[in-house]
């Protein structure tokens, strides 16, 4: 990914020996505040000590190593993008007072870090340990006061509302059986096999492009519902209609569509027949 024709220190660089990439390496890897730090194969770069149990200061080290270019040292956040290590701009929200809720929702579904900055962030590998995430999520609420993990009861909706709900408020951009579509600038992911707690941190932070529910607009026994409504998508039982795979608005259109042409051209030449 490195372009070395859009940067005038590098224009006159020559391929690099194998021997030289790694001194390179091993001379960029940042030593700070005494901690020994060591980039992993899949980018990571963690302490080569770790603490048995995940600590704010574990937190603090693995957030200055691999979130502090798009964040700012401290979580201030970085309005403007800037080149970082190897020409990658950084930039990214304040973390200040966005709390657990929004770190481990972001760090357990692999939506960060995010590998470049003009991306939408979304499901990938998870690449920190469970014991990193604790670190990094206690130290993300450390920054402000936010709010914590939400603890949803699902158990406590009620489906149909929740259908209600999920139709006002979500099935604009999630479909109404929650499968997915895009919108303008952004892909709306499928809500099956999520978990609740996933679901409730999604309506309450709003990733992305999505707008941010507060309680006051969906209140936690809504919640409730539709949480208990998502997860019955997971197996609708399909009576009446044809369900072509739940697949939404457009094949169900097109298959319409098609049918009304088959119509109309069976009427033509019925008619053609008939006139003649
Ligand atoms: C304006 C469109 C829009 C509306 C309205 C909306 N969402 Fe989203 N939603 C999105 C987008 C876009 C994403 C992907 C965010 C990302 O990639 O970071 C998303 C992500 C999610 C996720 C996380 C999915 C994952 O894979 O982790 C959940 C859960 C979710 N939405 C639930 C809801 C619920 C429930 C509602 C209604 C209360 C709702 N959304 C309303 C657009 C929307
Ligand atoms: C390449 C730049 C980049 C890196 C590296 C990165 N982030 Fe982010 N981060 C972003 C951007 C851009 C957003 C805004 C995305 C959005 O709105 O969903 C974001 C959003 C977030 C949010 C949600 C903030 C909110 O307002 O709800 C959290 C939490 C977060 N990042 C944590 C982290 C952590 C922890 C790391 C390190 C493990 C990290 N990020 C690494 C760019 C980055």
């Amino acid at each position: 990914m490195s372009r070395p024709a859009q940067s005038p220190s590098r224009r006159r660089a020559r391929p690099l020996g194998a021997g030289r990439l790694l001194a390179m390496a091993i001379a960029l890897v940042p030593v700070g505040a005494g901690v020994a730090l060591a980039a992993s194969q899949n980018g990571i770069v963690r302490p080569t000590y770790e603490p048995p149990k995940p600590t704010v200061a574990l937190g603090e080290e693995l957030f200055n190593a691999n979130c502090a270019s798009c964040h700012g040292i401290g979580g201030t956040g970085i309005e403007h993008p800037r080149a970082t290590a190897g020409d990658i701009s950084g930039a990214g929200p304040s973390l200040k007072g966005v709390g657990a809720m929004a770190a481990d929702f972001y760090l357990r579904n692999g939506f960060m870090p995010l590998e470049n900055i003009h991306t939408q962030p979304g499901r990938r590998r998870v690449l920190f340990t469970r014991k990193e995430i604790a670190a990094l999520t206690a130290y993300v609420a450390a920054l402000g006061n936010g709010p914590g993990v939400p603890h949803p009861q699902p158990g406590g909706g009620d489906i149909s509302e929740g259908f209600k709900a999920f139709t006002e408020d979500c099935a604009g951009c999630h479909q109404s059986v929650a499968r997915g579509g895009y919108v303008t600038g952004a892909r709306v992911p499928p809500l099956q096999k999520l978990g609740p707690t996933e679901i409730a941190e999604a309506v309450r932070i709003g990733p992305y492009l999505m707008p941010r529910f507060t309680s006051h607009q969906i209140s936690d026994p809504q919640l409730n519902s539709i949480i208990r409504y998502v997860q019955w998508t997971n197996r609708p039982d399909n009576r009446g209609g044809w369900s072509i795979g739940n697949l939404g608005p457009i094949p169900e259109g097109l298959i319409a569509w098609l049918a009304a042409i088959v119509l109309g051209a069976l009427c033509l030449a019925l008619g053609k027949r008939f006139s003649a």
